[in-house]
């Protein structure tokens, strides 16, 4: 069976909160667990710094994995060494650019953070489930983003498009929920299963900063390029 949509239900953006304008806020979030938010933002958190430009990282996952990652990056010494992450997300961000790593299916948090985010950011690994989540965290997405709010989808850990149905199928599944949302993008560019993301969260670095891993850098600059451009 193909990997589809559940609705065609268009969602609208409602604000249930002001948000301060001065700095912008990012968030990488999805309902499930594993779909890659800690080692995307990681990996963010990580290019920004080598930009010049560390954004303040909130943690608001009680597993830790952004925070444990940082201190394994303090550890080893790795330069730029990025601030460590904080518990919660400040009441103004005083103009400086933060990057937000949820738990998944924490609702209060999400619906508490939601409404401050400028770019939400959800990766999706390829199967009918993650679909399915990722439909539920939309609605929770659409009816509380403030206006103006992007939205990009990308597929994570995937088999290639030529060889996988799955992943083909999941990025026709993104494009139809973003196709029903306004300021919403699916990256058509997917982030395949490679093993430097694994070595990515072992050793504290960013997958740029390995070597012999272009494939992986390739694929994840232009995930950078598309978040800074909405920044
Ligand atoms: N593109 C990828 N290729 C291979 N492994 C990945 C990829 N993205 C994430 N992973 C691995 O998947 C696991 C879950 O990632 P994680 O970032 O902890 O997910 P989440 O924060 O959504 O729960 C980790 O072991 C991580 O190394
Ligand atoms: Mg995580």
């Amino acid at each position: 069976m193909a990997i589809a949509t559940k609705s065609k239900s268009r969602g609208s953006a409602k604000p249930k909160a002001k948000f301060d304008p001065a700095g912008k806020v990012v968030v990488v979030g999805n309902l499930k667990g594993g779909c890659g938010k800690s080692t995307i933002a990681f990996n963010l958190a990580v290019w920004l710094a080598a930009a010049g430009d560390a954004p303040l990282l909130v943690d608001l996952d009680p597993q830790k994995t952004l925070s444990d990652l940082v201190s394994v990056r303090e550890d080893i010494g790795a330069t730029p060494q990025i601030p460590p992450p904080i518990d919660a997300l400040p009441p103004s961000t005083d103009g400086r650019r933060v990057l937000v790593d949820f738990g998944a299916s924490d609702f209060a948090r999400m619906a508490q953070v939601i409404p401050r985010a400028d770019l939400i950011l959800v990766p999706v690994l390829p199967s009918q489930a993650d679909v399915w989540a990722t439909q539920r965290y939309l609605i929770l997405v659409l009816t509380r983003r403030k206006p103006g709010a992007r939205i990009i989808f990308f597929v994570n850990r995937a088999e290639s498009v030529e060889t996988s149905r799955e992943t083909r199928e999941t990025l026709a599944a993104l494009k139809a929920m973003a196709g029903m949302c306004e300021n919403a993008t699916v990256l058509t560019s997917i982030i395949r299963r490679r093993v430097a993301y694994c070595r990515s969260l072992s050793e504290g670095l960013g997958v740029f900063e390995m070597k012999g891993q272009n494939k992986a850098v390739e694929e994840f600059e232009r995930l950078a390029a598309s978040v800074t451009a909405h920044l």
